[in-house]
């Protein structure tokens, strides 16, 4: 463990703008080392809930924010040793790539030689050694966030925030740097908050996921935990794919499931019955589409290289340990 990562804990935080309450009174700890994702729906708070912890936002009064045993929540964010990477890099385009690893240094007053010994080490890091005096406009959008990253981690800082830094890459890059992000985070051990809308993102990333709706937090748990055991419907939905498998007399959805946890045969084995409605071919998978004689048709994953076809009668099941419970409603 990284014996300088520090706790990052919220109190009663939060937020109105005129007459839109973004944050509903919030109370949130981030373990030492620890990477947790902010993960919802756009505009349910996420970025709001970020510059709070940075400084660049204040909570509305009666909320705290801790560093540690220093309440922290009336400094501005250049008292916070915080380092931030956001979505549009928000690189200096005049100064070339070391030159902006370089700069939060320069404000600080960090001496020449153990700058420039810095700005080194945090380019090596992010593999962008070789690059050091290339101009900002002359690298790919995945260059350029590391240099975001390089410079936010050149000032040590003690909590690294992210706000949707992969948003604007596209798919491959996305996935590459996501892995170089995790990496680097697992080696680093600080104290990090990275804020996102994409589950996958985040269950790769968080050691643990808060999921946010409507300005409030709804499940904080590991990435397993909140896929295996969402604490609501709208959880469930938001982090993967969820069937309704039964309904009551009024009609109201009372069973719920996984696709790939959907028992399937094209004989009678299984009590349930239902026909193929439509196959989707993705690759490794493919996801049928079962009518059940439900209002909606179930989604099943199967592998991809089994013959299934639409029409086709099939029987399903699914286990009791496999149907989810909703802790909260
Ligand atoms: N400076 C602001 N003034 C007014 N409303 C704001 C401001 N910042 C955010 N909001 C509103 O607060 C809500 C939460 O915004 P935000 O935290 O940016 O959400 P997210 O990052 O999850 O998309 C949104 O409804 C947004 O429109
Ligand atoms: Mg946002």
């Amino acid at each position: 463990m990284n014996p300088s990562a520090v706790t990052v804990t919220l109190r009663g935080c939060a937020r109105r703008f005129n007459h839109h309450q973004a944050l509903h009174p919030l109370d949130l700890t981030v373990q030492p080392g620890e990477t947790l994702v902010l993960l919802g729906p756009s505009g349910c708070g996420k970025t709001t809930t970020l510059r709070i912890i940075s400084g660049l936002e204040r909570c509305d009064p009666g909320g705290e924010v801790w560093f540690g045993e220093r309440n922290v929540t009336a400094l501005p964010i250049e008292k916070r040793n915080v380092g931030m990477v956001f979505q549009n890099y928000a690189l200096f385009p005049n100064l070339n790539v070391a030159g902006n690893v370089a700069y939060g240094l320069k404000v600080q007053g960090v001496a020449r030689a153990e700058r420039e010994a810095r700005v080194r080490e945090m380019l090596e890091l992010v593999d962008l050694g070789a690059l050091a005096q290339r101009g900002i406009d002359k690298l790919s959008g995945g260059q350029k966030q590391r240099v975001a990253l390089a410079r936010a981690l050149a000032a040590r800082p003690k909590v690294l925030l992210f706000d949707e830094p992969l948003a604007a890459l596209d798919a491959r890059l996305r996935d590459r740097l996501r892995h170089e992000i995790g990496a680097l985070l697992k080696k680093l051990a600080i104290t990090a908050v990275y804020v996102t809308h994409d589950q996958q993102e985040a269950m790769a990333l968080g050691d643990r996921i808060a999921v946010m709706e409507q300005g409030r937090l709804v499940q904080v748990d590991t990435p397993q935990r909140i896929y295996q055991h969402p604490a609501s419907k709208f959880v469930a939905d938001f982090v993967g794919a969820i069937n309704c498998v039964a309904v009551d007399a009024q009609g109201t959805p009372q069973r719920f499931c996984r696709p790939e946890d959907v028992l399937l045969a094209d004989d009678h084995r299984y009590n349930g019955q239902g026909r193929v409605v439509a196959s989707t071919f993705l690759g490794a998978s493919q996801r049928l589409l079962i009518d059940i004689g439900l209002a909606a048709p179930i989604q099943v994953d199967r592998h991809a290289r089994e013959a299934w076809h639409a029409g086709q009668p099939v029987s399903w099941a699914l286990a009791d340990a496999d149907a989810l419970q909703f802790s909260a409603v």
